[in-house]
């Protein structure tokens, strides 16, 4: 599904490039790519992180599974094929947004290693930051939370291969942030995130 159809394309480079804009923002871009269950935390996480780094004059935005699916993806499902190109295209899209110097904060369960490898390795390729962040959380717990009710239609048999449940979650191996969000708070974990923003230089420090 991914291969390259088109031929005698090229990549065209403009007047402007990435140190302009970054120059403009006074930041570069970045991705932040959280990894977890549904219902582990990761769009709350990502919402309140968003609100921090807009405090801090940063340019930040989000990508999230179930908004994405309602446009870019509409014509995608939960097959291993269907999520594999779901993270590929995500993966693309914010690279643009990270290339347009924007902090992206990118949402998705992506269960597979393999899948968030390739979004890892197609950023380094074009020398991009990407910060794998876990957003770890028991089945357990997500499955007392339900905030859509979707593990009961699962237990029930009315949603096929969802994650946790009938379908694996692949948890990552090293990624840069390990929350742990059944015993985290949300203060705590945007702060993690905030401090590590900082530490390798991707926002402005705090007046
Ligand atoms: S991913 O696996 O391809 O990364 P994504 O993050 O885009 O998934 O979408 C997950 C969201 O879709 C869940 O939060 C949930 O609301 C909804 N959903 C519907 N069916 C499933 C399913 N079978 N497995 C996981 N999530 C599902």
């Amino acid at each position: 599904m991914s291969e390259q159809k088109a031929t005698n394309v090229h990549w065209h480079d403009g007047e402007i490039n990435r140190p302009d804009r970054a120059q403009l923002l006074g930041h570069g871009g970045a991705t932040l790519w959280f990894t977890g269950l549904s219902g582990s935390g990761k769009s709350t996480i990502a919402v309140a992180l968003e609100q921090a780094l807009y405090r801090r004059g940063v340019l930040v935005y989000r990508l999230d599974g179930d908004n994405i699916r309602l446009g870019i993806n509409k014509n995608l499902g939960f097959s291993a094929e269907d999520r594999a190109e779901n993270i590929r295209r995500v993966g693309e899209v914010s690279k643009l947004f990270v290339d347009a110097g924007i902090i992206v904060l990118s949402s998705f369960i992506s269960p597979y290693l393999v899948d968030r490898q390739l979004v890892r390795e197609m950023h380094e390729t074009d020398d991009m930051p990407f910060v794998e962040v876990f957003v770890d959380c028991s089945l357990a717990a997500a499955e007392e939370r339900d905030p859509k009710g979707l593990y009961k239609k699962a237990r029930a048999g009315e949603i096929k291969n969802f994650t946790g449940i009938d379908d694996p979650y692949e948890a990552p191996e090293a990624p840069e942030v390990h929350l742990h969000t059944d015993r985290q708070s949300l203060e705590e974990e945007v702060n993690i995130l905030m401090g590590l923003l900082e530490a390798r230089g991707l926002i402005p420090t705090a007046p």
